[in-house]
């Protein structure tokens, strides 16, 4: 356990830390609180043995949560409402993010923190919102409403719908106008989107990674229910061609294949007799310098597809929390798959502390990309054990 690596990321997390409870992605870029984010920033602040912190940002990120257990991923906590007539209504987004919370909760947990039942009873009832609520795929995926729900904003995963060739300014019209096709329930929160109705791996991989931890530790036969059976509908799109699990619904024969790292997440909820081999092939993929490895960590992009661009936002670099989803999905593999869970793990430290605590890098060189510091890259903390 690296002792100044633990300084330093407690010092980043200090730096961006503001009222209520939470903990800024950055202070100039990302001023606000994030979902994802700040699930990750709660399980490093835990590691770091700040167990109160640990706690508020958990709490404060599910504080939001609407009655049909929906979970905003933006809250505006200063209480400005300049963003209102872009989300239509004050204070916090109209769309969610991965469910993170839930594995956090269990983080958590398993480090000895006493939690309020409320903190758990919201992340059960998040993840039901998103396992009954929302919509289906034909294929049984959990569908997203929106790009930015998945948290991989400018994926290739959704270059199909997002207009021709990737363009920032385009993509950013598409995204507000996409906020306007969004099917909601009476009480607002976000269903079905038919101008995206993406039936995600990677969302899906994490819900139903969330719901098996939350429900295993629950005790809660039906979340874990849901889990297994989502599991199984995840590892049905595995196509052994493009060693890749592919989207469910429009993109599915187009760039729904386009070989991501968060594609490869469905490995959270692996079978391990049944999906044995094919947790093989996703561990030999990210461990290949022609695929996915490289010395500051994977790439989020196969290096063999057309579209990958180092150092380009979501279309190339390593980020740290989908380094650290995959490595919790390898980790306690068989042999060769273990020691791949290890290599990615010290080389994605090895990334975040070259390049600054960077939002994210360059696989090859760690050049920073994006914010700096931004508080999610302390998630090393998490893997250098
Ligand atoms: C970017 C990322 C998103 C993250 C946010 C704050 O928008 O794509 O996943 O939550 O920044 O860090």
């Amino acid at each position: 356990m690296d002792q100044d690596l633990r300084r330093s990321a407690a010092e980043v997390l200090d730096d961006q830390w503001r009222e209520p409870g939470f903990t800024c992605p950055n202070a100039s870029t990302y001023p606000w609180l994030w979902l994802w984010d700040s699930c990750f920033h709660s399980m490093v602040n835990a590691a770091l043995g700040r167990e109160e912190r640990a706690v508020a940002e958990l709490s404060c990120a599910l504080g939001a949560q609407d009655g049909d257990g929906f979970v905003p991923h933006l809250q505006y906590l200063d209480r400005s409402d300049a963003h209102e007539t872009f989300w239509g209504r004050p204070h916090t987004s109209s769309i969610t993010q991965p469910p993170v919370h839930a594995a956090a909760v269990v983080e958590l947990v398993e480090r000895g923190i006493e939690l309020p039942d409320e903190l758990i009873e919201r992340a059960r009832a998040g993840l039901w919102f998103l396992l009954e609520r929302r919509r289906r795929s034909p294929a049984g995926l959990v569908e997203i409403v929106h790009p930015w729900e998945s948290g991989c904003d400018h994926s290739p995963r959704w270059d199909d719908l997002m207009g021709d060739a990737f363009d920032h300014d385009v993509w950013f019209e598409q995204k507000g106008r996409l906020l306007d096709t969004i099917e909601r329930s009476p009480g607002g929160a976000p269903l079905h989107n038919d101008a995206f109705p993406v039936g995600s791996v990677a969302f899906s991989a994490i819900t139903a990674h969330g719901a098996r931890r939350l429900g295993r530790h629950l005790g809660d036969a039906a979340l874990v229910a849901a889990a297994d059976e989502l599991a199984g509908d995840l590892f049905a799109r595995w196509e052994p061609g493009r060693r890749t699990f592919v989207d469910d619904g429009p993109t599915a024969a187009g760039s729904g294949r386009v070989r991501t790292a968060e594609a490869l997440l469905a490995v959270l909820v692996a079978h391990p007799v049944r999906d044995r081999d094919v947790v093989a092939a996703v561990a030999s993929e990210l461990d290949d310098p022609d695929a996915f490895s490289g010395p500051y960590g994977p790439t989020q992009v196969h290096r063999g597809e057309p579209t990958y661009t180092p150092g380009s936002y979501w279309r190339g670099p390593s980020w740290p929390q989908l380094d650290l989803l995959l490595w919790w999905g390898l980790r306690d593999g068989p042999g060769e798959v273990a020691r791949v869970a290890g290599r990615l793990a010290t080389t994605s430290v090895r990334g975040a502390v070259a390049s600054g605590w960077a939002e994210y890098w360059d696989s090859d060189d760690a050049t920073p990309g994006g914010a700096r510091p931004q508080s999610w890259t302390t998630v090393a903390v998490l893997m250098d054990s």
